[in-house]
């Protein structure tokens, strides 16, 4: 176990790293050359980190190492002799084609036609050469390739070209020179076939920077969005961050063999082929929305990680949590930003709501860790943003501009902490923002309590705030966090009053943030001329579970007037819960009601945003319905959100959501404007309620519009329709789907994850059907992802069989993935997640499973931990 309390600074750096590789598919050569340097207030003997390296040769200072000057056991080499100013030179044989777990230097595609590439976050490097692998090492790096011209005509490194020219016998070089030190994670190469996509940047302060992606023939014309989304990446930089690039080549590069979504080595960032690609024929309107999202994630990295990098792997969410937040800032600029707040919101209770209430709860910060691959966590990315989320909205704009401000330019160079961070931010502000640090310590989703006390004589508000840790035992002796509330209170005609607190005014705003900073606080607004209904949180301004006592009827109001359109969507998601769960206990209810009345009379309004209104007419979801059980019973969630929607369906009428549909597909575009995606959007959300309410039209629609669909987001929207709904035309819309896109590898993932979210139990004989399809293997993380991935985790009712067949078929594909690639294994694994909050069967079922699980002999670290935490929390 590796502890943050045990940091130490490194004893031995490195200044320079010169690598060169001699390139093969089976076997690559690679001599390195460290200058090393030694802190003179330590003494501690000369350690390298190395997994698995076949050891050619190794010279100290010019001199080869009698075999008693060094040992390399463990995974570590250790050098006797080495001194301040010394050159360490080894040789090291690879075997990128034999190596599955895709973590190192590895080939992509087969190996006749594949290409080699290199993934080191977060400790990839040590597979390639001896170093010390650790973030706060950084090195200026100069690399040479060789390899043959035929089979590698393209050799990519990051950092500047420094010449390439050729060698005897058809091969050929090229050596790249990184001016700015960098970890070790950050080194990246790429060698063999590629096609490029190029295009011509000049920076706001000047410099001329060629951008070339780069992919496999068949995919190069499916790069320009990327292209166009990259561009645009680079100028928001510029403009809200001040942040220019800092090389004259900025390469990308799309790989179908990826374990996560992609990565910002420096200077040569390697992405996912379904992060990078994208054209309107296989495309999804929210893939290609994440692909924007994504290309710029790791472009902002340049400077969020990269010129300021993690001193070790607990500051994590230094990078990823403020490269997201400024993600989710571009992505809502470019996009409408309350539909972006609220998919991230949703993607926030989705996947780190569970996270943190379960077994793998850990904080942003962990204090520990096994393997750090499995911390890349929606705790430390989603939750880690909104930390940053809440530092900025503190800072207000100009500030928070002047805090990162602060922060680059006080740490450029350097591998940072999180107190760093915080510290610029509030110096330069005139602000002490540690009391913040202690959201970073802590696991587990705070609970805010909110009550509302109007006294009509004395025109007083009296909101009453109240925090509460989460998690029981011990919990209570933790200190208070700063939770910001964002509010405004309406009047009960839907507008908005005038904010006095305790005498004070806001200014002529009506809307403010207090901030509760200790266990319980009351606010007193006054001048209130008539009992108000608070809109509470705007914009999710903390990441807690508000619990509020609202009446039905407030939150319908709520959800037809407030302006904020985040909260607008919040109402109508706390009254659909409240409907489910009267739908549950079987009483009456007031909440159905009312959430229908209110979306029926938002459905005739033409006003309202086509996509808002999509998002508005869908209840929360299986999984964030299950975090209000104590029980859980997928089965019986999915049949009362069903049941839900069908209300809903009946509410709005099957001739009003008839003729909502013609309306909307009269329209027939594969433009990907915000009123054309929205129109797609609300499309498919109509004709799924349709289906609850006239199943057979309603297929008949759906094949109609798989039949005619321009593009990929018609087609698959009508693709799932048919097939969700057990409809006749699904084997035939599958079949044609199947030969319309044989050769497109992304396509055909979506293919694999419709058919593997079908409701219910019939889904785990299709998943055991497609696990025999030619076009399924356990060797490509996507392909796993779309058939296993989807069945385990976004579909509830069909992985939790009350006969457990669900956890044990998870549990025999672990085993044989986890002897492949751990990390993916791993993240599978998560799927066990929550287990003990299964109803009693189920639970017992799951128990069994992991048990035995756990028991199995040789698994990987990896996965090893994951089970480890599920069980024995
Ligand atoms: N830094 C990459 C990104 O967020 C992700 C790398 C994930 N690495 C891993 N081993 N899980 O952009
Ligand atoms: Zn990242």
């Amino acid at each position: 176990m590796i502890r943050l309390c045990d940091y130490r600074a490194p004893a031995w750096r490195v200044e320079t790293v010169e690598l060169d590789f001699d390139l093969g598919i089976d076997a690559s050569e690679l001599r390195s050359r460290l200058r090393l340097r030694r802190d003179p207030a330590q003494d501690a003997p000369l350690r390298l980190d190395g997994e698995n390296l076949q050891l050619l040769s190794i010279s100290l200072d010019g001199v080869p190492l009698p075999a008693t000057a060094y040992r390399y056991a463990g995974n570590v080499l250790e050098v006797d002799g080495a001194h301040d100013g010394s050159v360490l030179e080894t040789r090291v044989r690879l075997r990128p084609a034999a190596n599955t777990a895709l973590e190192g230097l590895y080939l992509s595609g087969s190996r006749e036609a594949g290409f080699l590439l290199t993934q080191c976050e977060a400790e990839g490097f040590r597979h390639i050469t001896f170093f010390p692998d650790r973030p706060d090492v950084l090195s200026s790096y100069t690399v040479t390739l060789r390899a043959d011209r035929e089979r590698f005509p393209v050799l990519l490194a990051g950092g500047n070209p420094d010449g390439a020219g050729e060698l005897e016998g058809g091969r050929h070089w090229a050596r790249f020179v990184d001016p700015h030190p960098k970890p070790s994670y950050l080194f990246a190469l790429v060698a063999g076939r590629l096609e490029v996509l190029e295009r011509d940047y000049v920076t706001a302060d000047g410099r001329a920077v060629q951008l070339k992606i780069w992919a496999e023939a068949d995919a190069i014309d499916r790069c320009h969005y990327a292209m166009d989304a990259l561009e645009r990446s680079m100028r928001w930089d510029e403009q809200a961050y001040g942040r220019n690039y800092d090389l004259d080549v900025f390469h990308v590069v799309a790989t179908h063999d990826f374990n996560m979504g992609a990565m910002e080595n420096k200077g040569l960032n390697i992405f996912n082929a379904k992060c990078l690609l994208a054209d309107p024929d296989s495309t999804t309107d929210d893939e290609y929305r994440h692909v924007e999202a994504v290309v710029a994630h790791e472009y902002f990295h340049n400077w969020s990680g990269n010129r300021v990098t993690c001193r070790d792997w607990f500051q994590l969410s230094l990078k990823e949590g403020l490269t997201v937040f400024r993600e989710q800032s571009f992505s809502a600029d470019m996009n409408s930003a309350p539909l972006k707040r609220i998919e991230d919101v949703s993607l926030l209770r989705r996947a780190q709501f569970p996270e943190d209430a379960g077994p793998l709860a850990h904080p942003v910060r962990p204090a520990q860790y096994s393997e750090i691959n499995n911390f890349y966590t929606a705790t430390v990315y989603e939750k880690g943003s909104e930390l940053v989320r809440m530092l900025a909205g503190a800072l207000g704009q100009d500030g928070f501009r002047r805090g990162m401000d602060r922060y680059f330019e006080r740490n450029d160079g350097r591998a940072a902490t999180i107190e760093d961070f915080l510290a610029a931010l509030g110096e330069a502000n005139g602000t002490d923002l540690t009391p913040y640090l202690a959201w970073y310590g802590q696991a587990g989703t705070p609970r805010l309590k909110a009550h509302g006390q109007y006294d009509a004589a004395a025109h007083t508000y009296t909101l009453s705030l109240g925090q509460r840790a989460p998690g029981g035992n011990g919990a209570e002796a933790r200190p208070p966090l700063p939770i910001p509330v964002k509010l405004a209170l309406f009047t009960r005609h839907g507008d908005m009053l005038p904010l006095h607190l305790d005498g004070q005014t806001s200014g002529s705003s009506n809307e403010m943030v207090v901030v509760l900073d200790q266990a319980e606080r009351d606010f007193v607004f006054t001048n209130v001329v008539t009992a108000p209904v608070p809109s509470l949180l705007r914009g999710f301004s903390a990441p807690v579970v508000l619990e509020c006592d609202y009446a039905p009827d407030e939150l319908a109001l709520l959800l037809a007037h407030d302006i904020d359109g985040f909260n607008r969507w919040e109402a109508g998601q706390q009254l659909a819960a409240r409907a489910y769960e009267n739908l549950r206990d079987g009483n009456a209810s007031d909440a159905l009601l009312a959430w229908c009345d209110a979306l029926a009379s938002l459905f005739g309004n033409a006003t309202i945003d086509d996509a808002l209104l999509a998002d508005l007419l869908t209840p929360p979801g299986e999984v964030e319905l299950a975090e209000r059980e104590s029980a859980i019973d997928p089965q019986r969630i999915h049949q009362l959100r069903q049941e839900l929607q069908q209300r809903l369906a009946a509410r709005l009428g099957a001739d009003a959501l008839r003729q909502r549909y013609a309306a909307l597909a009269a329209h027939t575009s594969i433009a990907l404007d915000a009123v054309s995606q929205a129109r797609r959007r609300l499309k498919r959300r109509v004709l799924e309620l349709l289906a609850l309410l006239d199943r057979d039209g309603a297929a008949e629609l759906a094949a109609a519009q798989f039949r005619d669909a321009p593009g990929m987001t018609d087609r698959l929207a009508a693709l799932s329709v048919l097939v969700r709904g057990g409809a006749p035309q699904a084997s035939t819309a599958l079949l044609e789907y199947r030969a319309r896109h044989a050769g497109d590898a992304l396509a055909l993932d979506k293919w694999f994850a419709v058919q593997a979210q079908l409701p219910g139990e019939p889904a785990l004989e299709r998943v055991q059907l497609l696990e025999r399809d030619d076009a399924f293997t356990l060797k490509n993380p996507n392909r796993v992802q779309s058939l296993l991935g989807a069945f385990v985790r976004n579909n509830p009712s069909g992985f939790h069989r009350i006969d457990g067949a669900g956890y044990r078929l998870l549990a025999e594909r672990l085993v044989s993935l986890d002897a492949l690639n751990p990390q993916v294994a791993a993240r599978l694994a998560t799927a066990f997640n929550g287990w003990q909050r299964l109803e009693s069967r189920r639970r017992e079922a799951a128990r069994t499973v992991i048990v035995e699980l756990a028991a199995h002999r040789g698994l990987s670290r990896n996965l090893a931990e994951i089970i480890g935490s599920v069980l024995n929390h």
